[in-house]
């Protein structure tokens, strides 16, 4: 029998056996100084395009002014315990009114963080009778709400509507012998491929499908739209959209969640989704912190402008000077390059130290082996002049890539 310590410093995972030579670089990398285009790396300023600051609120003048007076008014203590029990507040609801108004549903109940509000609202939503069908791929919080589920679930191949009306043929069958109900799951924008998922058509099969539709529209909320309300107001469907799911980890630069729905579903989830119910409230510094975003965001619609300006810059200047960036239709900007690990790891040395320039990098086992995925974040913060010089860094790092120059056995030593 083996012990279980001695399992696992064997068996490390498929990223966390690369730790030791990708530690502090590679992955955990340390981004220093204020959150901004330009960040201090290893000592030195680097143009970033890996945050996730799509509006450039995390360090807007009156976001930091909220936050810092919050945490002097409150501390982060309060308040205590969960919601249910003694942990509501005024501001707790006034977000969620809010927030509502920006989604345009008629109810929202904030969680403590996003992927932890999937996880728990698809348990608490469907049980062992009904049938999930989602989206091939689908975000990990998805996947593990998913996992918790007691019922079937019936998987469709990414985006792919003909798959999804066969599996919603199957999904139909089965629940008509459960005495269940369907529950389709897919995402307002893929975070990697930055592809919108097709809301619209989903929203369609409703016509022939009993179904309800949850979008996980961490990306899209904030971003797309005419007002910010998310990947359905884009694509004029979000009131097919039955329960919606955003994130304050993007556009609103803080931390949390919340699940906009009809009063109803919203105070069925307020008494029965266990990771509300069993865990303390989000601290008011975060909420009123939130409010302020809020405001700004509807007050400021050339901060979602400035994202689209700087993001069709960067789409259209990249594929002029003929890189592949495949389908993406968000700020999401996946680059997508072809050559081993190690010339990934080299190619993203010379990016960092020679160029200044940090941006994400996905390579196998996250991707198929030979594929490289160099991942641009866009923001309202970033300048043309950013966007024209990382076009011209790029250009030079595809050609030393075609011609070779990153091949070497060993990893880059950084
Ligand atoms: C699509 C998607 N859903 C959910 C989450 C989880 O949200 P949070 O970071 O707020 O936990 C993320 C990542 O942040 C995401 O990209």
């Amino acid at each position: 029998m083996k012990d279980l310590f001695d399992k696992l410093r064997d068996n490390r995972g498929p990223i966390g056996m690369h730790a030791k030579e990708s530690h502090g670089y590679f992955t955990f990398p340390k981004l220093e100084g204020e959150i901004s285009s330009r960040m201090v790396f290893r000592g030195k300023e680097r143009l970033v395009w890996s945050l996730n600051n799509y509006l450039g609120l995390a360090n807007h003048p009156e976001v930091r002014k909220a936050d810092t007076e919050a945490a002097e008014k409150f501390g982060f203590a309060a308040p205590m315990g969960a919601r249910m029990m003694s942990g509501n507040s005024n501001y707790h609801e006034q977000l969620e009114a809010g927030l509502s108004e920006l989604v345009k549903k008629e109810d929202t109940i904030l969680c403590n963080f996003g992927y932890q509000a999937t996880v728990s609202a698809i348990d608490c939503l469907v049980d062992r009778h009904d049938v999930i069908v989602y989206d091939a791929e689908s975000h990990a919080c998805i996947l593990d709400g998913v996992r918790l589920h007691m019922g079937k679930r019936f998987v469709y191949p990414h985006n792919d509507m003909a798959s999804l009306e066969k599996q919603l043929e199957r999904a139909t069958k089965m629940v008509n012998e459960t005495g269940g109900a369907i529950l389709v799951i897919t995402e307002g924008v893929f975070g990697m491929s930055g592809n919108q998922g097709k809301l619209k058509e989903v929203v369609e099969l409703k016509k022939k499908f009993t179904f309800r539709l949850f979008v996980d529209d961490a990306h899209g909320c904030g971003t797309m739209g005419p007002t910010g309300g998310g990947t359905g107001e884009e694509q004029g469907c979000q009131d097919g959209i039955d329960i919606y799911f955003g994130t304050f980890a993007k556009s609103f630069a803080l931390i949390g969640g919340f699940i906009s729905s009809t009063e109803n579903i919203v105070e069925y989830l307020r008494y029965n989704m266990r990771s509300q119910i069993f865990a303390k409230s989000l601290p008011l510094p975060l909420v009123v912190g939130a409010i302020k975003r809020l405001e700004l965001i509807r007050a400021h619609p050339e901060f979602r402008e400035n994202l689209w300006k700087i993001t069709k810059a960067l789409q259209n200047g990249l594929k002029n000077n003929g890189f592949d960036i495949g389908t993406t239709s968000s700020p999401v900007t996946p680059v997508y390059l072809s050559g081993s690990i190690p010339e990934a790891t080299n190619l993203i040395l010379d990016l960092r130290e020679n160029y200044d320039l940090f941006c994400s990098m996905v390579v196998y086992p996250v991707i198929p082996k030979g594929q490289i995925i160099l991942r641009l974040i866009p923001t309202a913060i970033h300048t043309i002049e950013d966007v024209n010089y990382t076009i011209d860094c790029f250009s030079k790092i595809k050609d030393k890539l075609m011609t070779g120059k990153y091949m070497s056995e060993k990893i880059a030593a950084f």
